[in-house]
């Protein structure tokens, strides 16, 4: 099959490129190289450009009237840089996907997968998520995902389209084969804070330790890229299936079993072969004791599980670091 996928040359969309690939299926890439990387498009059918471009995607359906579904990752990611710039935020991620998708409707490409987020549960204060909870998203990152959602589910509604949304928890790891992985420096997040860490560039302290968790440590949903990106190829070839029942469905993508910070870290000093040493404090401002979430949907639904370690993700992390910045 051939798939449009709208941020293809970013960290998930070029996974995803690979897994289609993988699976026999051609991906043709819609990147404006906001962020993503020209080299993520190697080999593969690229069209540089917005995704509101409608000349462009008038090109693009010229040029392969065979796409039948897109996958539809391009955004902006940014949590902190959504409150300094909402307006940017709705602009590019909602107002666009909008345009988008209407467009897709026109030229009679109707079934959607969406690249949605977690952070549209907000704190649920509850440990396990399932696709039912309320959604309460805290940034206007997050509510751009929501409102993105929404349109997704309206536009089911009236204009006859098919739509997967997938509510990733937190993705992790590279591309197996090493074909691309992760290219931003992302400070904040745990993994890469661990790397820089463990390479002496930087210093990583454990906040929070007095959770009312199994080890009192927050507990977190890891999944690897590669799992993800899976997903998707599956999604694809079983839109009949999956929009059986209704033409929107919501599916978390997660581990299904949640690990805490503490688990996470005895993992990477499993992978590097040694012990860290890290010092703990207490939690900092808007830390929450975190979440997991269920995938009965997506078994039932995809017949998708996770098929690859907390461990594997990491080694396969440290070997993408190694090679991305050999390279730079
Ligand atoms: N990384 C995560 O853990 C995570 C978690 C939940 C959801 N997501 C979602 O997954 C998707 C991919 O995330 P990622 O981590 O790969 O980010 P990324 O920045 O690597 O990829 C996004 C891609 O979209 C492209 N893009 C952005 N705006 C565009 C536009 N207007 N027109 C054309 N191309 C545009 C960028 O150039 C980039 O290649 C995003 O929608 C993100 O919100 C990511």
């Amino acid at each position: 099959m051939k798939v449009l996928v709208t941020g293809g040359a970013g960290y998930i969309g070029s996974t995803i490129c690979s897994a289609l690939e993988d699976r026999g299926h051609t991906p043709v890439i819609l990147d404006s190289l906001i962020t993503g990387r020209i080299e993520f498009t190697k080999n593969r059918i690229f069209y540089k450009g917005d995704i509101a471009d409608l000349a462009l995607v008038d090109k693009i359906f010229e040029e392969h009237p065979d796409i039948c579904s897109t996958v539809h990752c391009a955004a902006l990611t940014v949590v902190p840089e959504s409150v300094a710039d909402p307006y940017n935020y709705y602009n590019e991620n909602v107002a666009k996907t909008n345009i988008l998708l209407k467009k897709l409707c026109e030229l009679g490409c109707k079934d959607f997968l969406f690249s949605s987020s977690a952070s549209i549960y907000g704190d649920t204060k509850k440990q396990e998520v399932t696709e039912s909870d309320p959604l309460n998203p805290q940034s206007p990152y997050a509510a751009t995902k929501y409102m993105c959602e929404l349109i997704m589910r309206d536009f089911s509604v009236a204009y006859g389209a098919r739509a997967i949304v997938f509510r990733y928890f937190n993705v992790v790891g590279a591309d197996p084969s090493m074909r691309t992985g992760p290219y931003k420096d992302a400070p904040t997040l745990l993994l890469p804070r661990l790397i820089l860490h463990d390479k002496g560039l930087g210093q990583f302290k454990l906040t929070g330790v007095n959770w009312p968790t199994r080890d009192g440590t927050g507990v977190r949903d890891y999944v690897h890229v590669w799992d993800i990106a899976m997903a998707h190829a599956l999604a694809v070839e079983r839109f009949d299936t999956v929009c059986a029942d209704a033409p929107f469905q919501a599916i978390n993508l997660g581990s299904g079993s949640g690990v805490t910070v503490r688990e996470f870290i005895r993992d990477f000093e499993a992978v590097v072969g040694h012990k860290l040493d890290i010092e703990e404090t207490d939690p900092r401002p808007g830390d929450v004791a975190g979440a997991f979430t269920k995938i009965d949907k997506a078994q039932n639904l995809l017949g998708w599980s996770p098929t690859l370690s907390i461990q594997s993700a990491i080694a396969d992390n440290l070997k993408w670091y190694d090679i991305y910045n050999s390279n730079k």
